[in-house]
């Protein structure tokens, strides 16, 4: 890309400052995808290209407007994931002997060669997600910071080796973080690069050897990861690019003998059987954040237009498929109506459609099944409730190439399932709770814990907010966003119950020790 890069970061809670720039460098970067939109794709195993044939390769195409086919990407059969796995456990003992540090400088060069390449990254996802502008480059902003954040950690702990106790003077005792070996790497679409190399990139800072395979509806996004690693220099066999369908080849890559340990993000179901399934001889590595069901809890002292401001920001950013997104309002009965008059508001001022353009926020929805589960959830809702806001399909002339939805708002019984189940589409449940007691008491009803929000301006209620609800990414008063935009070194994104299986989430300081395992080495010496 010719067009110089503004200088500016943009996260998820970014506001307006003077964008003229990086709209321009946005503009540009998209007329170069649509430019090279359409080619075909290869897997990458070992460093080189497998062409596929035949095998019902992956049509890519633009949530926004499906008649535009991104790219066509091979998709991998067993016999691939069977490559894959013995290339990167060939791979792998190079790389593990290699010093932790030409390991962490060769990461920090990819997370360089991503802020280099920013626009266009960006402007992949805002095509292949459905993202707008700022989304999508908070998404590349924050998987450049993550490598850098999770390097950090690694420098901190000298490579997590630690000089131990004596028991006895002639004896040297070390303790050692060693790598499993190879990580099976499962990336969702949503956040399809922050996810994705927040992921990887820990799993091989820490010397492990990764088969990746990213979400099928954004492939693209996955393949561009693959050429920043090897261009930063990780070597061959490495990190392995496997496009493919998850009905043919999920189930082989975690189930190879050859995988050490499983990184994945996506939903609870598929999570679970995972991790119930990997362990047969003995006990392997299985990190994942599985989704959530997230709730914000309006009491009647909040400042109610920031608590509408930041509800409406998280329900409906990304359209709702987000897992950090709020699904669920518990709001104090005496401050019901006028909070869900002011929600109802803002959202009516949300600008909808094509959102590769400058002023457009809210985009289509992923794909027809996620259209799907949303129309299921807004027929139910008006059996059991009010539909406030939204509950339709968009159409015309826009609206009519893609997957677009009305940011809906149904006030609803606590009893409906509609507060329970993760949806993944732009539907937002509330209904009016008695106490604080009640409020926390629904919230803590889900089985999913990731993200929680609370609007209040009583200490001893936040106080209490904090320590009883279950969740392990807790926000108090957060305008730009009541329970989303957690970033590297800022917020760890711990999910507790079924949104997680380790407790320990990326983002935080207890991340990238989850893909080693501990060496104690006594030399007697004398
Ligand atoms: C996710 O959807 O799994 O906190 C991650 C946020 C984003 C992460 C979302 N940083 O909103």
């Amino acid at each position: 890309m010719t067009t110089t890069a503004p200088q500016q970061k943009i996260t998820y809670t970014s506001t307006n400052v003077d964008m003229e720039a990086f709209h321009r460098a946005f503009d540009a970067a998209l007329a170069e995808v649509r430019a090279t939109a359409g080619k075909s794709y290869p897997l990458y195993i070992s460093g080189k290209a497998i062409e596929v044939a035949g095998n019902d390769p992956i049509i890519d195409v633009s949530p926004i407007d499906t008649s535009l086919v991104l790219g066509t990407f091979a998709s991998a059969t067993r016999e691939h994931v069977d490559q894959a796995l013995r290339s990167a456990h060939a791979a792998q003992k190079g790389w593990a002997a290699m010093p932790w540090q030409e390991r962490v400088r060769i990461l920090r060069r990819a997370a360089e060669l991503i802020r280099e390449r920013k626009f266009l990254l960006s402007a992949i996802m805002s095509y292949e997600v459905g993202k707008n502008r700022f989304e999508s480059m908070g998404d590349t902003e924050e998987s450049a910071d993550l490598i850098d954040y999770y390097c950090q950690q690694v420098e901190d702990h000298h490579g997590f080796t630690s000089e131990m106790a004596k028991m006895t003077p002639i004896e040297r005792n070390t303790d050692i973080l060693r790598p499993y070996g190879v990580f099976v790497c499962i990336a969702p679409f949503n956040f399809p690069l922050a996810l994705s190399t927040g992921m990887s990139s820990s799993a091989l800072m820490t010397g492990n050897a990764v088969v990746y395979k990213p979400a099928e509806d954004t492939p693209w996004t996955g393949l561009k990861l693959y050429e920043v690693y090897r261009d930063a220099g990780v070597p061959a066999g490495v990190f392995n690019f496997v496009s493919g369908h998850g009905r043919e080849i999920g189930d082989p890559l975690w189930q190879h003998p050859m995988t050490d340990g499983v990184v994945f993000t996506g939903s609870k179901g598929i999570g679970m059987r995972i991790y119930h399934g990997l362990s047969q001889n003995w006990v392997k590595p299985c990190l994942m954040e599985l989704g959530g069901k997230n709730a914000t809890i309006v009491m009647d002292s909040a400042d109610l237009d920031a608590a509408a401001e930041g509800v409406m920001r998280s329900a409906f950013g990304l359209q709702n498929q987000k897992c950090s997104a709020t699904s669920r309002v518990y709001v104090h009965k005496a401050v019901a109506k006028a909070f869900l008059e002011k929600l109802v508001e803002k959202t009516k001022g949300i600008t909808m459609g094509d959102v590769t353009k400058r002023d457009v926020w809210f985009g289509p929805v992923i794909n027809e099944k996620a259209v799907q589960r949303w129309e299921k959830a807004v027929a139910q809702a008006g059996r059991e409730g009010t539909v406030l806001h939204g509950g339709q399909r968009l159409r015309g002339e826009v609206f009519d190439k893609g997957h677009f939805l009305a940011p809906t708002i149904a006030e609803l019984p606590l009893s409906s399932s509609l507060f329970m189940e993760e949806l993944f589409a732009p539907f937002l449940a509330v209904a009016a709770v008695e106490s604080l007691d009640q409020a926390i008491a629904e919230t803590n009803k889900a089985e999913y814990g990731l993200t929680a929000g609370f609007f209040s301006t009583k200490q001893a209620e936040i106080d209490r907010f904090f320590d009883e609800v279950e969740a392990g990414v807790c926000y108090v008063n957060k305008k730009s966003g009541a329970t989303t935009g957690a970033w590297p070194g800022a917020q760890a994104f711990t999910g507790w119950k079924g949104s997680g299986s380790s407790g320990k989430g990326g983002c935080g300081p207890w991340y990238v020790q989850q893909f080693m395992r501990e060496q104690s080495r006594t030399v007697v010496e004398g």
